[in-house]
């Protein structure tokens, strides 16, 4: 008999129905921006390996697809701290413990993200980082990150360069991460 079965067997079906809604895997979310898909990537790897639900964050106003003119507008919003307007701030209520990714811009998180951290909706949340990069890894990501979101608990995140992300044993490394992270914050919390 598996454990479904035998849930089934011992309680009655509002209460198995209860602890459906409330496993673990429906209280992990993954946020993320990417602007040439390799933190995309690094965000569905992670959905696959632990059931989360994957929200992508869209600027309003799309960034060019040109590299040197993306490069130069980052440096200048981070100069400014600009929070670029998003087409929606992704409702993360229901989720004990939300998956951050962002793209190293200019040794930290991207703009973006920039503005979904300081929109409060992390606050109060376990919030497990992974950034992708192309030599500066984390950058003062964390650093950022714990600034702007003081509330909230940080947990160990992953790091991975460019699109290394593609590679076979980096999508076995990445679910065996975010399944351990998941079972250490869930077991922490008694979620
Ligand atoms: C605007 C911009 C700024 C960047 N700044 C850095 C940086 O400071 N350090 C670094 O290691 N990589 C930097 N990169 C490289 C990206 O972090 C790297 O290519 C990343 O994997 C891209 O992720 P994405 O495909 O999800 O957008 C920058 C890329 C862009 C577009």
């Amino acid at each position: 008999m598996n454990r479904s079965d035998f849930l089934k067997a011992i309680l009655p079906i509002a209460a198995v129905s209860a602890f459906a809604e409330t496993a673990p895997a429906r209280k992990t979310a993954v946020v993320f921006y990417s602007w040439s898909g390799n933190t995309r990537e690094f965000a569905r790897a992670i959905g696959e390996a632990t059931g989360a639900d994957v929200f992508e964050l869209e600027p309003k106003t799309k960034y060019s697809d040109s590299y040197s003119v993306v490069v130069k507008q980052a440096k200048r919003e981070l100069e400014e701290q600009y929070k670029p307007p998003l087409n929606s701030i992704p409702d993360v209520s229901k989720y004990a413990a939300v998956f951050l990714g962002t793209p190293n811009w200019w040794g930290t998180m991207s703009s973006p993200v920039r503005t979904f951290v300081a929109s409060g909706a992390l606050d109060g949340k376990r919030i497990i980082p992974f950034i992708t990069h192309r030599g500066s890894r984390w950058g003062n990501f964390p650093a950022d990150l714990k600034k702007a979101c003081p509330k909230s608990e940080i947990a160990d995140g992953m790091v991975l360069w460019g699109d290394s992300v593609k590679k076979t044993s980096a999508r076995r490394d990445i679910a065996a991460w975010a399944k351990k992270i998941r079972r250490i914050i869930f077991f922490k919390y008694r979620l």
